[in-house]
């Protein structure tokens, strides 16, 4: 690996799901998984669908609970350990280290998309016009039109909802930031910008792990791959 600062240490990983509506059967997805991922690194997670690219970013935002392993991130200047640790922690490092892109948009009703944009950087502490301004550039960037800015994006097309979920995602600057197939719905010449966002994001030392359906924007942006695995079968609960 790079002589890079590493930001993220994943060792042993595994998720297994108990399906309690189905008997308890036991749904392995993830087994040791090992990785790390450093300052200006972009880990793009390969594989078939239904391999655990998603499972595992949520594993790594903390919204999955791992069942075996750990899961080391460096936050200011120690490291902090996310299986296991308590809600307060996780929520403390969702506001200041770990940014994520989910697949949806997650609508709030009657929020306006600028003000869903600007949100992660009011949590950080940035003032609301100074916050409204950056939202504003991003959502200008990403040609999301202004007409559409004061309104809650629970109507918008499925492409306007990705960008104004990007837009949220890069704002704040986290120092790691997950991405769950972000130009799924977009255009070429929106692919293109998130393809540059992702390079000023590395390029100010990011860390990046994402999932990209797309084998141009996948090439264009990936530093390392990890491939995972299919996930064995699944097994009955014989207890
Ligand atoms: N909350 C959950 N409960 C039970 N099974 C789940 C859950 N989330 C994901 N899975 C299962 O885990 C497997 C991997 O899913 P996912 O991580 O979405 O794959 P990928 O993103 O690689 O397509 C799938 O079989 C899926 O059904
Ligand atoms: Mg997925």
């Amino acid at each position: 690996m790079s002589a890079t600062k590493t930001m993220i240490e994943v060792r042993g990983l595994g998720k297994m799901f108990t399906l309690h509506n189905q008997g308890g059967m036991r749904l392995p997805v993830l087994d040791a998984v090992d990785f790390d991922a450093g300052a200006g690194d972009c880990l793009v997670l390969a594989g078939p669908s239904g391999t655990g690219k998603s499972t595992l970013l949520r594993c790594l935002y903390g919204n999955y609970l791992a069942t075996e392993g750990s899961i080391r991130v460096r936050a200011a200047d120690q490291w902090v350990e996310m299986v296991g640790a308590p809600e307060q922690r996780i929520l403390a490092l969702r506001r200041d280290v770990i940014g994520y892109v989910s697949q949806f948009l997650r609508v709030i009703p009657r929020v306006s998309a600028l003000e869903v944009v600007a949100e992660p950087l009011r949590m950080a502490g940035v003032e609301g016009e100074a916050a409204r301004e950056r939202a504003a550039a991003l959502l200008r960037r990403l040609n999301v039109p202004p007409r559409l800015w004061g309104l809650a994006p629970a109507t918008f097309s499925g492409g306007e909802q990705q960008r104004v979920n990007i837009a949220r995602g890069f704002i704040a600057g986290h120092p790691i930031l997950l991405l769950d197939e972000p130009t799924a719905s977009l255009d070429a010449d929106n692919r293109q910008v998130v393809i540059e966002l992702i390079h000023e994001a590395l390029a100010a030392g990011r860390c990046l792990l994402g999932i990209f359906h797309d084998a141009q924007v996948r090439d264009a942006v990936a530093t390392q791959t990890l491939a995972l695995r299919p996930a064995l079968p699944a097994t009955a609960d014989m207890e």
